[in-house]
């Protein structure tokens, strides 16, 4: 069982910015990373269309031999990650979830800007979080569609969208919560239009953390010692989906 691979699943490539804090902390582990860009964005879908295909992510990646599934994606965590724990009782499956906890450990009193989807931010999961831990100095704004531009990669649009969403908030926030598993891709021009002193919460290093102790529990951690390898599916099939995802890999924190 501890050859097995590492699931890690996201809407896009987005995902990524978790998949690389988890090999610096697991970097001996087989991973297969499923990109489901056809299907993107999530966070404007239904539930139910996210469960389904959540699900249908999950099942194809326990047939190709994964001992655990990491939802790399803070729509599908919010969304599916209660359901496919209940249904899938065997297989630990770790999921993302905004990083508001940190800002009540770390900066609870500065002025915080949470960015997600909707489908995240009108979550049953995440509101428990928000008023579990809520420092009443938080504005919570669902990025329509910011995921897919960044999916797209086109720099023109990315700086367009950040200038009219979140150009009100200039020199006004101090905490940014960033909410989605793309969002980190786009930190620096997320920090160039709100200026000032920024400071950056995403949840994927305690997930990794959690992950690697989860591993141990249960006994999974791979003992080669060899780094290991990496699959990556993309169901749009683009080859340059796949490109910009091993750019990304490798690019060191923003
Ligand atoms: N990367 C995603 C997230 O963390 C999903 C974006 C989307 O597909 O809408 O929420």
């Amino acid at each position: 069982m501890q050859e097995g691979n590492i699931g890690v699943f996201d809407s896009g490539i987005g995902g990524v910015t978790v998949l690389r804090e988890i090999i610096k902390l697991l970097p001996n582990e087989n991973y297969i990373y499923y990109s489901d860009s056809k299907n993107n964005p999530y966070g404007d879908k239904t539930k139910e269309e996210i469960i389904k295909r959540c699900e249908e992510i999950f099942k194809l990646l326990l047939s190709k031999n994964c001992k655990t599934v990491v939802i790399a994606c803070n729509t599908a965590s919010s969304i599916a990650s209660n359901y496919l724990r209940e249904k899938y009782k065997n297989i630990p499956i770790i999921a993302i979830e905004p990083a508001y906890k940190m800002v009540y450990d770390y900066a609870y009193d500065k002025e915080t800007l949470v960015m997600a989807t909707k489908g995240t931010i009108e979550s049953e999961k995440f509101n428990l979080l928000y008023h579990k831990y809520d420092n009443h100095k938080t504005k919570l704004l669902e990025c329509v569609g910011l995921a897919d531009v960044i999916e797209e990669g086109n720099e023109s649009k990315i700086k367009n969208y950040l200038e009219r969403n979140i150009g009100q908030y200039k020199r006004k926030i101090e905490n940014v919560v960033l909410g989605c598993t793309h969002y980190p891709l786009i930190q620096k021009e997320i920090n160039q239009v709100l200026g000032g002193n920024v400071r950056f919460f995403n949840g994927a290093n305690r997930l990794s953390v959690h992950l690697k102790s989860v591993l141990e529990e249960n006994e999974l951690i791979n003992k080669a010692d060899e780094n290991g390898k990496i699959v990556f599916i993309d169901s749009s099939e683009k080859p340059e989906k796949e490109k910009r995802f091993y750019k990304f890999l490798k690019e060191e924190d923003l």
